[in-house]
């Protein structure tokens, strides 16, 4: 790499985007799938934080196949968007046609996104959605929260994901 390359590229992560630097990627790994509601089931997840130069945005995508089968199972996509105060709003279209709008907080020295859902849209059953993202020795897990009409806030989802 030619000198004074990764000086220009780190310039071109937007500030508001640079405490976030640690999840630009591809993340792969496997998840678990559970609500008191349904049967559990096992699921493959690739997901991609990707970010164009000099726009305060980051740009999100997730998708997950059945473990077993592989067959194609959810999918996601959207824009995170980091303010300098350590706050951030999400903005997430699911592939049932589901919409959601996150607020909450980052804190990179723990290496902790916070998100609960301020509306959750075009949806029939689900009331509230909170996502918790955690850094960790290089691996980034999560937990998917959700309260529907009938069920109260607890996980749906946990994964455990490596960077490709
Ligand atoms: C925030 C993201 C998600 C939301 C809001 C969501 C929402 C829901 C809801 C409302 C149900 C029905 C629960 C009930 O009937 O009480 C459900 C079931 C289910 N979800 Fe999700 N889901 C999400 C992500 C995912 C992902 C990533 C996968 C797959 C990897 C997945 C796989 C399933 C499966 C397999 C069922 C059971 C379906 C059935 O038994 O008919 N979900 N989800």
């Amino acid at each position: 790499m030619a000198e004074g390359t990764v000086n220009q590229s780190e310039k071109m992560v937007h500030p508001a985007v640079k405490p976030l630097t640690e999840l630009l990627g591809t993340w792969k790994g496997d998840g678990e799938g559970f609500f008191p509601t349904i049967s559990s089931f096992n699921y493959s997840e690739e997901l991609q934080f990707s970010h164009s130069p000099n726009k305060p945005v980051i740009a999100y995508s997730s998708k997950t196949w059945n473990l077993k089968s592989g067959q194609p199972m959810h999918s996601e996509s959207g824009y995170w968007r980091p303010k300098p105060d350590g706050t951030i709003e999400v903005v997430i279209a699911q592939s049932t046609g589901l919409v959601e709008v996150q607020k909450g907080t980052y804190d990179m020295n723990e290496g902790v996104v916070k998100l609960k859902s301020e509306l959750v849209g075009n949806a029939s059953k689900v009331k509230e959605i909170t996502r918790v993202f955690k850094l960790e020795n290089g691996e980034l897990s999560y937990v998917v929260e959700m309260a529907t009409n009938l069920t109260a806030l607890q996980s749906h989802l946990k994964a455990l994901l490596k960077k490709l």
